[in-house]
């Protein structure tokens, strides 16, 4: 099997890389290194081969913008002539702050959106009809303190939640306009965090970062002053936001779950969540963070943030049932492997 995998230098796509060539997939990897470093895929190989010396791994990794479309045809074009064609597409590459979505709209709607476009056009056009599209829980509409099923309405409240849900959008229409070739599937994350068990792999953002665990562990490591957590007084039982934290293994390994599932399975187009259906609060999270890294975490209260919710957890009860898949790694598991990432890389990748 020969899978394309785009964004596959970046955080959630290096995990899965090393999974995928744990079970033997042949991988090709296209990532503009926006937003992730080449180092990244290194280190996999480095993770492999220290299990294994003798094994060959079978990975090309390629410098491509998915938003050129010339290259992107003439990658598929020479994997056909060669006889060597993609099975499916795991589709990571994107940008994911909401922040600077908010910032720079045209640059989210043409990398997310365009780049997504021209990615389906060329698969349509070589007969690659398999995807495996990351989507996220910023999809959602409706927030009641209820685990979020993937009926809940879609109503994203920001420019990357609108991109996401755009492009599942189009994923719909194209499965309807051949709905005997094509196989979807978008897995619609909720937060992932932590790290590969070595150490050796994680989360390497450029500037400062827009989620939590990271700040979490750049606090730690001294790179940061404090934690400044965003409301006191939500109606929860500690007053913080709550939010389900989801190891990035047990994410890795829900696509490839997801991949078998649809390379076994009958032409379909399905959402599903990826989470582990328990909200942890952020004063939680940051405790168990302390506890079981022996660390203390400076945190600062401000206001709230426009946008945010009290509470965003998935019921993850189709994607079990479905997937043959379960999340197995717990907060404790992601704040450990989580700093040892942070803390035998002090700068990340650089
Ligand atoms: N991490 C999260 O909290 C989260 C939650 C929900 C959904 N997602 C989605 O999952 C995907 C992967 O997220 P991640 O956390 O690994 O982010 P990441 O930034 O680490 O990985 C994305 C990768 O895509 C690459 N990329 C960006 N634009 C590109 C382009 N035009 N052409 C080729 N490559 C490009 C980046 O360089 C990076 O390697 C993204 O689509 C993101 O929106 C992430």
């Amino acid at each position: 099997m020969r899978i394309l995998v785009t964004g596959g230098a970046g955080f959630i796509g290096s995990h899965t890389c090393l999974v995928l060539l744990e079970k033997g997939y042949e991988i090709v990897v296209i990532d503009s290194y926006v937003n992730s470093n080449n180092k990244s895929l290194e280190r996999v190989i480095d993770i492999l081969k220290s299990a294994d010396q003798t094994v060959k791994f079978n990975i090309k990794v390629i410098n491509l913008d998915i938003r050129d479309q010339k290259k992107l045809d003439q990658l598929f074009c020479d994997s056909h002539n060669l006889r060597t064609p993609f099975n499916a597409v795991i589709h990571f590459a994107g940008l994911k702050s909401v922040k600077d979505s908010l910032i720079d709209p045209l640059l989210y709607w043409d990398v997310n959106v365009n780049g997504s476009i021209n990615l389906l056009r060329v698969m349509n056009k070589y007969n690659c009809r398999t995807i495996v599209f990351s989507s996220s829980a910023t999809v959602y509409g409706i927030f009641n303190n209820e685990p979020l099923k993937e009926n809940t309405s879609i109503n994203p409240i920001n420019t990357y939640g609108q991109t996401k849900a755009a492009v599942e959008q189009f994923l719909t229409d194209i499965y309807s306009s051949n709905p005997e070739e094509w196989k979807i599937v978008n897995l619609r994350y909720f937060n992932p965090i932590g790290a590969h068990e070595s150490g050796m792999i994680g989360e390497s953002p450029l500037g400062i970062p827009n989620n939590i665990f990271p700040f979490i562990t750049q606090v730690a490591v001294g790179k940061r002053d404090k934690l400044t957590i965003f409301g006191d007084n939500w109606p929860t039982l500690d007053g913080t936001c709550i939010r389900d934290y989801i190891h990035v293994m047990d994410l890795a390994e829900g696509h490839i779950s997801a991949l078998e599932f649809l390379l076994e399975n009958k032409n379909q187009i399905i959402n599903l969540n990826l989470g582990t259906g328990h909200g942890k609060s952020v004063l939680e999270l940051v405790k168990t963070f302390e506890q079981v890294n022996n660390i203390k975490i400076p945190i600062e209260f401000s206001g709230r943030r426009r946008g945010d919710y009290a509470s965003v957890v998935a019921d993850n009860s189709l994607a079990i049932s479905c997937l043959n898949w379960y999340p197995k790694r717990c907060l404790e598991d992601m704040c450990k492997d989580g700093w040892k990432w942070q803390s035998l890389n002090p700068q990340g990748y650089n």
